[in-house]
């Protein structure tokens, strides 16, 4: 008999990881070692930093209670390593979608947000669970293990950045509320404040808008893969309101209307659920949204992605987003 030994997802060969990864993984080391931050010896870096600057008003002045913010920065995961470098914050932070705010332009979201009301803020979750629950979003990060991972994240508009968030794998709440096993699907829904998300309003100019709230779905499989996260913080700190404060999905083998923002609700469910993009563009949008460079969007190709704040930097697109090992398993084509 043959034996095949398969790598698990995070068993990256050490051929494929890179210069990036590596000089990040030792900052972190000689930050642990030395109790130093090391930019303050570091004078020019090949890349972008994977936490914040702390004096930029943009990434620090537009939190209001941040939940648990004594958690952060939290220990980096190394299972998880980048072939390319991180995107700088301030550019990852000012070219954003979030529709309830604005559909026309990208870089308006980050002043358009400000009234935008983050806490309270609670996180229901229900249907077919045993454990029914309202958790309030300081309490719910707080019980959970949070670490920080680099992801890389490919829009469905052929845009990609690489992000190092904050967060828990979504596996470690769906143990804890014990869904039925009727569950096969977890429909995730977002905020609605149309007095303060001005996209939410039944028309915006003059194209009809919605259908608000904003929805998403994973299967019950997709939902508990190891990849699977939802994330409250960004570059060592609590999310930002453009990013989806106070708490998103992020499923980083998925196009990235996927991972949905600002969650209020996560729901048990046995039929799959409708989504708002499969819901207001079926023909654009599929319920399965995986990244795959040899379908083409109706409007343009997917082979290719561009690097944000990059020189328009294009790299090919990888098949689930370059996750293959943790997520091919879960589907037939
Ligand atoms: N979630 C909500 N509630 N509303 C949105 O418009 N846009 C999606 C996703 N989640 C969206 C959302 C899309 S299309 C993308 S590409 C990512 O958020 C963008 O995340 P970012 O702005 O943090 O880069």
């Amino acid at each position: 008999m043959v034996m095949i030994k398969r790598l698990r997802g995070w068993e990256v060969p050490e051929s494929e990881a890179t210069p990036e990864s590596i000089y990040y993984n030792r900052r972190q080391i000689l930050k642990g070692v030395t109790g130093l931050t090391i930019g303050s010896m570091i004078v020019s870096t090949p890349t972008h930093d994977a936490h914040s600057n702390e004096t930029d008003p943009l990434i620090t002045g537009k939190q209001e209670h941040p939940p648990a913010a004594n958690q952060y920065p939290a220990t980096r995961n190394p299972l998880f390593a980048l072939d390319r470098p991180i995107t700088n914050e301030r550019v990852a932070a000012t070219f954003n979608n979030f529709y309830e705010f604005d559909g026309t332009s990208k870089t308006t979201i980050w002043k358009l947000i400000e009234h935008f009301k983050t806490h309270p803020w609670r996180v229901k979750v229900g249907g077919l669970v045993k454990q029914h629950t309202i958790y309030d979003i300081d309490d719910l990060i707080r019980r959970m293990p949070i670490e920080e991972r680099l992801y890389r994240l490919r829009c469905v508009e052929a845009w990609a950045m690489a992000v190092p968030w904050t967060g828990f794998p979504m596996k470690k709440l769906i143990d804890l509320v014990q869904p039925l096993s009727s569950a096969k699907f977890v429909k995730m829904t977002s905020f609605m404040d149309p007095d303060n998300a001005l996209g939410q309003k039944p028309y915006f100019g003059l194209i009809p808008s919605g259908p608000w709230p904003y929805t998403e779905s994973l299967s019950m499989e997709e939902a508990t893969n190891e990849l699977t996260m939802l994330v409250s913080g960004i570059y060592g700190h609590p999310l930002l309101k453009q990013h989806g404060a106070p708490i998103r999905l992020i499923a980083p083998w998925k196009y990235g209307f996927k991972s949905i923002k600002s969650i209020v609700s996560i729901e048990f469910v046995k039929e799959q659920p409708s989504t708002f993009w499969n819901t207001s563009m079926p023909h654009e949008y599929d319920l399965i949204a995986n990244v795959n460079p040899a379908i083409s969007h109706r409007r343009w190709s997917q082979s290719s992605e561009r690097i944000i704040g990059t020189n328009d930097e294009r790299r090919p697109t990888m098949l689930y987003n370059g996750y293959e090992r943790w997520v091919s398993h879960l589907y037939t084509t």
